[in-house]
């Protein structure tokens, strides 16, 4: 845990609450609160019937013996039932909506492709087919490193459907961050594109896996597939490792959904914790299915005829659980667009909703301020008529935000719900349900069915009321993580053991007088800028690679666009001045290590850095300090108070 358990407090907006329309209210699945008080107490006290009678229409081979079993830490969800999720994703929707789109695609350029359930089943098989001939089996990690293209989906369900965990890298991540993660996971087969377009940009996929595999021979096979062709983005194949989609076929191989158990993992994903190396945090198959199945179905109160857009990257879990697994398996119609909000300009977004008459709209604040300093001119030349529900995610959502975002987007008309979730959790856990509960600006609301959250203190004990605290969860869900890929040590420090009995967040929050939960940020070493998750340690062992740097530190300023902007300091070794130019490169080679979403926005040079006697550096009050505040709390385990004085100096 970090140094800094300082939780900021309330927002001016707070006390304000909307009401769902009575229009609304009267469509939607739940409408009524008893409904939801009653499912909630089914869900936590008799979670067999609960998630029994919630599941029963997913695509067992066998049902599971028991729906809950083993502790906390070890929780096992659908014991003894056997799947293959790609079954309840595509199969069982080919009897009733073969025809029915199932995803809706637009690139960047204005491009717009429509696969049907039968069409994105028989891709999915066929690029089955094409991994078991490559010799991927059940078990086998393959690392997919693509675009917002519907050759993604495709990747990670043919994955799914020969058992193969899926280990999705954002595309943003620059080569040594994608080679850690490769040599991480153990993947000998990796998926990735020619390039992607990106505010019209070409960004160069291909050649970034060249980079990071030029050091990693065990790679056996690199599938390429042509979004953009030669003339865009030309590329070297590697005779013998290489191939493309395109010419892949299955030859003998069988297309079948490899039957797995329950606890089969589905996938693998990377994230940022507040040690240095990123966590492979993995999802086993039964109990994440059923918790993105459940929780899609009742927080966007999802309808057969509704056009679902969760403007997330695949690369991260939001794109995993609510724009492929959880709307797929409840059938709906999901839109993909793969580049920039603002190409060609800040009107395509709204454009797009009109154009294939979106219905929900799931993004992040981060986008939703973004919009706001354009002005709302571009929201108000489309017909936004479609939409009957927002949804936001990634990050405290700002009041000022919520009321644009519900006014200017939703017209007073759809409800907004807060969703407060982590790659770790799987699926929402916080929420307002959208027919049953009135939203307030700024507050994720309450539990999702199965989650029994708890504020404590450090020492676990309860948080009076309105007391901020430490955001923790009692008992086991079904979407929780199974574990930390090859390091179950780290499972159990990262989210056990600090709080004994509770799952540790990483997460500060409070609860108003009605029980709504306000989540204000992490409270460990991991940032949140522009919604993506970063970890401080990452970005300083990336300066400290640089021959310039003898040490650095990394922490978030609170920022009106991105929520947190990187700031950095950084102690030069005797032999580098300081300057402009120096700190310009320092912010590229992050860039070049991490990936560019993880570029600092400032660095500073400092002499020195402050630390405990113990020689851990203290960024709370770095933190302080690039906020404009005076240094809080105990200064006294400060090895030497002047380093401090001196941060201050530089700063007036
Ligand atoms: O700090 C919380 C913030 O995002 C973190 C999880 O990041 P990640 O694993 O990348 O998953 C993001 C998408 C689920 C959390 O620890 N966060 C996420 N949703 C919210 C949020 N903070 C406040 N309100 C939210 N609705």
């Amino acid at each position: 845990m970090s140094d800094s358990v300082g939780i900021i407090g309330a927002y001016s907006n707070e006390a304000r609450s909307f009401e769902p329309s009575a229009a609304f209210r009267a469509q939607a699945r739940l409408g009524r609160l008893e409904d939801y008080q009653r499912l909630y107490r089914e869900s936590l006290d008799s979670p067999e019937t609960f998630w029994a009678r919630e599941t029963a229409e997913l695509s067992f081979r066998s049902p599971p013996r028991r729906i809950v079993s083993g502790g906390f830490e070890d929780a096992r969800w659908f014991e003894g039932a056997t799947l293959n999720v790609t079954e309840s994703c595509l199969d069982r929707h080919l009897t009733t909506s073969a025809d029915k789109a199932a995803l809706i695609w637009e690139g960047e350029p204005g491009e717009v492709r429509r696969l049907s359930y039968a069409e994105l089943h028989a891709q999915v098989v066929t690029l089955a087919r094409a991994l078991r001939s490559l010799g991927v089996r059940a078990g086998d990690r393959v690392v997919i490193y693509m675009g917002m293209v519907p050759e993604t989906v495709i990747a990670m369900l043919a994955c799914a459907r020969v058992g193969a965990p899926h280990s999705v890298v954002f595309g943003g991540f620059a080569a040594d961050a994608l080679r850690e993660r490769i040599r991480d996971s153990g993947a000998r087969v990796v998926l990735t594109q020619d390039g992607a377009w990106r505010r019209g940009k070409v960004v160069e996929l291909k050649r970034t896996v060249d980079e990071a595999l030029s050091t990693l021979p065990e790679v056996e096979h690199v599938v390429v597939y042509e979004r953009l062709g030669p003339r865009h983005a030309p590329i070297q194949l590697q005779p013998g490792r290489d191939l493309t989609w395109q010419e892949l076929h299955g030859g003998e191989a069988s297309g079948a959904p490899e039957i797995v158990g329950a606890d089969h993992p589905l996938f693998v994903l990377y994230t940022s914790g507040s040690t240095g190396k990123p966590k492979g945090v993995v999802h086993s198959t039964a109990g994440y299915l059923a918790a993105v199945h459940v929780s899609t179905r009742y927080v966007f109160d999802l309808k057969p005829e509704d056009v679902f857009w969760c403007t997330a990257d695949v690369g991260w879990v939001t794109g995993h659980s609510y724009l492929v697994y959880g709307p797929l398996s409840n059938g709906a119609t999901c839109v993909m667009y793969e580049g920039a909000p603002n190409q060609p300009d800040w009107g395509r977004f709204w454009q797009l909703i009109e154009r294939h008459r979106v219905s929900i709209l799931y993004t992040a604040p981060t986008a939703i301020r973004a919009f706001i300093r354009q002005g709302p001119e571009h929201v108000q030349r489309a017909d936004l008529s479609s939409l009957r529900l927002l949804g936001s995610v990634g990050e405290p959502i700002n009041p000022e935000a919520w009321i644009w975002y519900y006014e200017t987007v939703g017209q007073s008309r759809c409800p907004i719900v807060d969703t407060w979730w982590q790659t770790e959790t799987g699926s929402i856990l916080l929420t307002t349900l959208p027919g049953v509960h009135a939203a307030r600006p700024g507050s994720a609301g309450l539990p999702f069915f199965g989650a029994e959250p708890a504020i404590v203190r450090v020492d676990g004990s309860p948080v009076g009321a309105q007391e901020s605290g430490l955001l923790t969860m009692k008992r086991a869900w079904p979407g929780m993580l199974a574990g930390v890929w090859g390091d179950p040590a780290r499972y159990h420090a990262q989210y056990f053991a600090p709080i004994p009995g509770h799952y540790f967040s990483g997460d500060g929050a409070h609860q108003d007088a009605d029980g709504y939960y306000r989540v204000v940020g992490r409270i460990d070493d991991v940032l949140n800028v522009a919604g993506h998750r970063i970890g401080t340690a990452e970005v300083e062992s990336a300066l400290v690679s640089h021959p310039a740097v003898a040490e650095a530190a990394a922490v978030g300023r609170p920022d009106e666009l991105k929520g947190q902007a990187l700031v950095v300091f950084v102690c030069l070794k005797p032999s580098h001045a300081p300057g402009p130019a120096l700190a310009a490169e320092l912010g590229e080679h992050v860039a070049r290590e991490i990936g560019r979403f993880a570029k600092p926005d400032d660095v500073r040079f400092a002499e020195a850095l402050p630390k405990t006697r113990s020689g851990k550096i203290m960024r709370r009050f770095l933190k302080d300090l690039v906020a404009g505040q005076a240094p809080r709390g105990d200064t006294s385990t400060l090895e030497d108070l002047n380093v401090l004085v001196q941060l201050q100096q530089a700063e007036e």
